[in-house]
C-alpha cells in the first residue's frame, strides 16, 4: 500500500473545509501531534494537523484524502498508551479537540450524548450533579477524551463491578474512512435489529472510523464510598485472596493492586507517604453501595477475610481526603515510573482472574530470568495487570533487546494461561507483531477483511492493531 505526501494543494483544500486557524503546519506544534504516551522512540512527525468542528467538516476531509490517498489520524488528549494517536505512517492528524461540549443529559432515559473532546472526569461530574453516575473511572480521568475512551474501549479501576467503556456506549454518531456520516444504535436498552456496529467501533482504535458523538448510558449514583487499604508481607497471599472475595461479595467496586516497587515510584514522584509502605504488596478495595451500613458489613468482612490470610492491617478511607490520597498514589504509578526512569514499556496483559495467581508468580519468575526490575500493578480483580519493565541505567539499544526477550516470554506465559496481549490500552503500535502469538490467524483475517470493507484505501490510522501491508 502507497500513501502520498501532503501538498501544498492538499492544505489549500484543508483551509478551505476547516478554516485557515485550524490547519497547522509549524513545526513546533507539528511536533506536539507526533507522539501520545507510548515510548518516545515511537514518534512520528504528521504533515500537516487539521481541528475540524463539525462532522460534514471531517467528511470532507476524508473525502479528499481518500482523494489523495492521504492517512488521517484521529487524535484525542493523546493519553493513550499504544501509540494509537500516532501518526505512523505521516499525513494528516486530526485533532478533535475542539469537538467539547456536553450536548444533552438525558434523566429519563439516564443517558447523555456528548463530543469526542469532552474530558472523562468533566463529563462524570456534569452528569453527578443531576444525581447520575457514568462508572467508568480511568487513571487518566482529569485529561483523557472519552472519544478516545471509546475507540479504545478504556477500562480502568471500576470494571469490576461496572465493566469497561463498551459497557455503557448506546449510540454513536461516527464518519466512516470513505466520508460518511453515519447514526449507530441510539438510546435503545435492546436492540437486536442487524449487526452490532457500535460495539465493533468500540475499541477499534480509530481504524475504522471518526466518531463524532456518543451516547453513553448512565446508572444511579452510589450513596456511599468506602476505600480500603491492605498491606501484605506475602506477595502471594494478597494475589490469592482476589478470587475468594469476588464469589462473595457483590458491594466491590474496584480491586487493585500494587507491589513494593509500584508504591515507592508513586510516593516518591507525588512526595507522599502511604500507610504501610514497607510492605511487600498492597490491595486497594473500593465498595460502594446505596445504604451505608451494608458497605460498613461488607467492610468488616473483607477485614476478616484478608486479616485471616495474612493481611498486616485493613486502613479504611472513608473521607475524600484520604480516598483522593490513595486513589492519587494508585493513578500516578505509570507516570511515576515514567518519570522516574530512562526507558520503561507499560505493559497490559490480562488473563482469565482464576490464573491471577499463577501470572504474578510467572511474572516474578521471568523478572529473575531477565534480570529486569518489572514493577507489577493494575486491576487484579478483572485479571487485568500492568508489569512495566523499567530500563535501570541500560543503553538503550540493551534496553530494548532485554526488552524483547522479556516481552516474548511473558507473551507465551499469559497465551498458556489462555490470556491476552492487552485488555484495555490497545494493540496500537505497541504491540501489533505480538498479535499473532495470542490472536489465531483466522480471527486477524476476519479483522483484516472488516477494515478492507470500512476503509478500502486503507487510509484511516494505517499501521495500527496490524502493519500496514509490506511494512513490518
Ligand atoms: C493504570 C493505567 C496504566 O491502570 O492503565 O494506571
Ligand atoms: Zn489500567
Amino acid at each position: 500500500m502507497r500513501f502520498n505526501r501532503v501538498t501544498a494543494e492538499v492544505i489549500e483544500r484543508l483551509k478551505r473545509i476547516v478554516g485557515e486557524d485550524y490547519v497547522i503546519t509549524s513545526p513546533e506544534e507539528l511536533e506536539k501531534y507526533s507522539i501520545d504516551e507510548i515510548e518516545e522512540r515511537y514518534r512520528h512527525l504528521p504533515e500537516v494537523v487539521v481541528k475540524p468542528r463539525t462532522p460534514e467538516e471531517i467528511a470532507a476531509i476524508m473525502k479528499l484524502a481518500n482523494e489523495y490517498r492521504i492517512p488521517v489520524t484521529p487524535r484525542g488528549a493523546g493519553t493513550g498508551l499504544s501509540g494509537g494517536a500516532v501518526p505512523a505512517h505521516g499525513g494528516i492528524v486530526l485533532s478533535l479537540e475542539r469537538m467539547n461540549e456536553i450536548l444533552e443529559i438525558d434523566p429519563d432515559n439516564m443517558m447523555v450524548t456528548v463530543e469526542p473532546g469532552v474530558v472523562l472526569a468533566d463529563m462524570m461530574r456534569a452528569v453527578e450533579a443531576r444525581g447520575l453516575f457514568y462508572p467508568v473511572d480511568v487513571s487518566t480521568l482529569e485529561s483523557c477524551h472519552v472519544g478516545g475512551n471509546v475507540a479504545e474501549n478504556a477500562g480502568g479501576a471500576r470494571a469490576v463491578k461496572y465493566g469497561i467503556t463498551g459497557h455503557w456506549v448506546y449510540g454513536l454518531e461516527m464518519v466512516t474512512p470513505t466520508g460518511e456520516i453515519v447514526h449507530l444504535g441510539g438510546k435503545r436498552i435492546k436492540d437486536a435489529t442487524g449487526y452490532n456496529l457500535v460495539q465493533l467501533v468500540v475499541g477499534s482504535e480509530g481504524t475504522l472510523g471518526i466518531i463524532t458523538k456518543i451516547t453513553f448510558r448512565l446508572t444511579v449514583k452510589p450513596k456511599y464510598v468506602l476505600d480500603l487499604l491492605i498491606p501484605f508481607d506475602s506477595l502471594e497471599n494478597a494475589v490469592t485472596q482476589v478470587l475468594g472475595l469476588l464469589r462473595e461479595e457483590s458491594s466491590l467496586s474496584a480491586i487493585e493492586f500494587m507491589d513494593s516497587l509500584s508504591i515507592k515510584a508513586a510516593e516518591r514522584y507525588l512526595k507522599l507517604t502511604l500507610p504501610y509502605d514497607d510492605s511487600e504488596a498492597h490491595l486497594l478495595i473500593q465498595v460502594d453501595g446505596m445504604e451505608e451500613e451494608g458497605i460498613w458489613q461488607a467492610a468488616e468482612r473483607v477485614y476478616e477475610r484478608l486479616t485471616a490470610a495474612g493481611a498486616k492491617e485493613v486502613f479504611v478511607a472513608d473521607n475524600r481526603l484520604t480516598r483522593e490520597k490513595l486513589w492519587r498514589a494508585r493513578r500516578n504509578i505509570a507516570e511515576a515510573l515514567k518519570a522516574l526512569n530512562n526507558y520503561v514499556s507499560v505493559e497490559d496483559i490480562v488473563v482469565p482472574r482464576s490464573k491471577i495467581p499463577e501470572i504474578a508468580r510467572r511474572l516474578r519468575e521471568l523478572s529473575q530470568i531477565h534480570d529486569l526490575e518489572v514493577p507489577l500493578y493494575g486491576h487484579i480483580g478483572d485479571g487485568n495487570l500492568h508489569p512495566t519493565p523499567v530500563s535501570g541505567d541500560r543503553d538503550e539499544e540493551t534496553w530494548i533487546r532485554d526488552l524483547e526477550a522479556f516481552l516474548s516470554d511473558m507473551f507465551k506465559a499469559v497465551k498458556e494461561l489462555g490470556g491476552n496481549i492487552t485488555a484495555e490500552h490497545g494493540v496500537g503500535i505497541k504491540r501489533r507483531k505480538y498479535l499473532h502469538l495470542c490472536v489465531e490467524p483466522a480471527e486477524i483475517e476476519l479483522m483484516k477483511a472488516i477494515k478492507r470493507a470500512w476503509d478500502p484505501n486503507g487510509i484511516l490510522n494505517p499501521g495500527k492493531i496490524f502493519p500496514v501491508e509490506g511494512t513490518c
